[in-house]
């Protein structure tokens, strides 16, 4: 089965072409980041316009790079939710409308179940069942993941995800949107023993994040420093440090709990902040300790990519799962 993936649930537009006999056969995607960094986060209605614009002529160089044509495919699969609803829309209105015209299924998919999947498509898989670590700009979450559709959710963040943390304290240090990669390369020339922010929710039992007390903390020590006319480089450094290793140290606490309280030996790690090297880092050697593997998706396919919904959408099309004729689904809000 020749499935189209389409993502248009935020910034990205990512179109990609998966087939069940063959693996993943082309890709493309076009980020909006660089439309977005002057407002210093996803204007909607922009991103709306941008996916518009652009994923036509994606869906066309990805059938070109495959050497197909829109008839050689057997299905569409697209973000359903959740995300920006006029960015959804244009995935979902542009899959219905192609499926139609071609007389093919069509399936509106999560965008968690997405990331949860994506790194399925890599060369060593992992086996069901394993425990999976999403960490993206909008969840924090510990799935326990049985097979495909079977997931429960051991612990989630209550307030703001690990990536809208790092997005956050990233502005407060005057930097760039996205934040995560700009705070980690400045955390490289940080002091670790200058500043130790707290890991929140880690002294009681539990699966759950808190990350929204973080910003306090670097609002606190940022205006501390600036008060004292210390804020140069070298202390923004060590804030992007305390912070970087305050949100890292608590992950890795949960996920060494996740695998104890499961039994299980693998663990997944997606969504845009498993690119963080410091979180990798950590995570090898808690896995190596305990006989166990942490497993990603390559860096391309960690933040948001057709790939991850052109294979997701096929497991669920193969099970004989599809929409309903000319309802397209846009579910902002989706549990
Ligand atoms: O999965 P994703 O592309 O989009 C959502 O579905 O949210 O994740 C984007 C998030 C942003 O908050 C970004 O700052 C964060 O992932 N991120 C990182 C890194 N690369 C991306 N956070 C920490 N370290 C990184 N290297
Ligand atoms: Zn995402």
């Amino acid at each position: 089965m020749r499935v189209l993936g389409i993502e248009t649930s935020c910034d990205e537009t990512g179109v990609a072409l998966f087939d069940s006999k063959r693996g993943l056969v082309a890709d493309a995607l076009y980020s909006q980041v660089a439309m977005h960094a002057d407002y210093g986060g996803v204007v909607p209605e922009l991103a709306s316009r941008d996916h518009t614009r652009r994923l036509l002529p994606l869906i066309q160089q990805v059938l070109d790079e495959a050497g197909l044509t829109r008839t050689d495919l057997d299905a569409i699969a697209y973000t359903a939710g959740p995300g920006l609803v006029g960015a959804l829309m244009v995935g979902a209105s542009t899959a219905h409308g192609m499926a139609r015209a071609l007389g093919i299924p069509v399936l509106g998919v999560h965008h968690m179940e997405g990331h949860l999947l994506a790194p399925m498509i890599e060369d060593e898989p992992p086996a069901f069942p394993f425990v999976a670590l999403l960490v993206s700009g909008g969840h924090t979450q510990l799935v326990d993941v049985q097979g495909i559709g079977r997931y429960r959710l051991l612990g989630e963040s209550v307030d703001d995800a690990a990536g809208e943390a790092f997005d956050k304290a990233a502005k407060m240090l005057g930097l760039d949107y996205p934040g995560g990669p700009l705070i980690a390369r400045l955390a490289e020339q940080g002091d670790p023993k200058r500043l130790r922010f707290p890991r929140p929710m880690t002294d009681r039992p539990g699966l759950d994040f808190s990350f929204s007390g973080l910003k306090t903390h670097t609002l606190t020590a940022t205006r501390q420093l600036e008060a004292a006319g210390d804020l140069d480089e070298q202390a923004r450094a060590d804030i992007a440090r305390a912070f970087e290793e305050a949100v890292v140290d608590t992950l890795v606490i949960k996920c060494r709990r996740a695998l104890d309280q499961t039994g299980l030996k693998r663990l997944v790690v997606a969504g845009g902040v498993s690119a963080n090297a410091r979180l990798r880092e950590r995570l090898a050697r808690e896995t190596d300790k305990r006989g166990a593997r942490a497993y990603y998706p390559r860096g391309r396919f960690c933040t948001d990519n057709g790939a991850m919904i052109a294979y997701a959408g096929a497991q669920r099309l193969l099970a004989g799962e599809h929409d309903e004729l000319g309802i397209m689904q846009a579910v902002p809000r989706w549990p």
